[in-house]
């Protein structure tokens, strides 16, 4: 059964968008002692994350484990690098400890770079008693061809039922990505949609009304919430 989004429209993106990221953060601490999200990449992210860097938000950085949720096949000091986005907007400014962040490596062979993300949320997953990594928010974006992650229309890790991380390839692209599969994704507590202004309209009602043909429609957590936050 599909959960219906909460979709919130706003003219402050930034700043609502980083306070529910905080609320969330505080949540998941006060009951867990730890706060596990996972960045998005792309443009839109970035407001969000300068927002987050900003001084006067007290987040307990060393209590978060930030994971990515998708990766180009590049070195982190590239300009296509998701990564090197958030470290330039907040990792860096923030000064957030090494052992909060767990990179995905876009360097190395794009197969050897997912088996290795994903038994490392294994193992965290093992040590917590999970059956599989369990996300308190996942932050997510949409492209205009309805994609979301790196899990692009008409790709293999669509397909994907068992395998948390898997390497993608993208024939528009031509290129390989790393990205979150459907099984991770929808182990999330909660999901965060993050869409600029920019957005075409008709693809978010699309999406909204469960077009099975775009990926992003295709997030349904079994067990946790999706929420929209959309730029006016
Ligand atoms: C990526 C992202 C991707 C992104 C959308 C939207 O690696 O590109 O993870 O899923 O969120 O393409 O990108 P914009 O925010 O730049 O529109």
């Amino acid at each position: 059964m599909k959960t219906k989004p909460h979709v919130i429209r706003t003219k402050n993106f930034a700043a609502d968008a980083a306070d529910f990221i905080l609320k969330q953060a505080h949540k998941a601490i006060g009951e867990r002692n730890a706060f596990r999200i996972a960045f998005s990449g792309g443009n839109t992210p970035r407001p969000v994350y300068a927002r987050l860097a900003a001084p006067g938000h007290d987040l307990q950085w060393d209590l978060l484990r930030i994971t990515f949720g998708d990766e180009r096949c590049v070195p982190p000091d590239d300009p296509d690098s998701n990564f090197r986005m958030a470290r330039e907007t907040l990792l860096a400014p923030a000064a957030v400890p090494e052992k909060s962040i767990l990179r995905m490596r876009g360097e190395i062979d794009p197969q050897i770079a997912a088996q290795e993300y994903e038994d490392q949320l294994d193992l965290t997953a093992r040590q917590h008693g999970e059956p599989i990594y369990r996300h308190d928010l996942i932050l997510l974006g949409l492209g205009d061809d309805g994609h979301t992650a790196s899990l692009f229309p008409g790709t293999a890790a669509l397909e994907e039922t068992t395998r948390r991380v898997v390497a993608n390839f993208v024939p528009k692209l031509n290129a390989w990505r790393l990205t979150f599969t459907f099984p991770l994704i929808n182990q999330a507590r909660h999901i965060l949609f993050l869409v600029g202004v920019a957005k075409n309209p008709g693809l978010i009602e699309r999406v909204l009304e469960g077009d099975q043909q775009l990926p992003a429609a295709r997030v349904n957590p079994s067990a946790g919430e999706v929420t929209w936050m959309i730029g006016d």
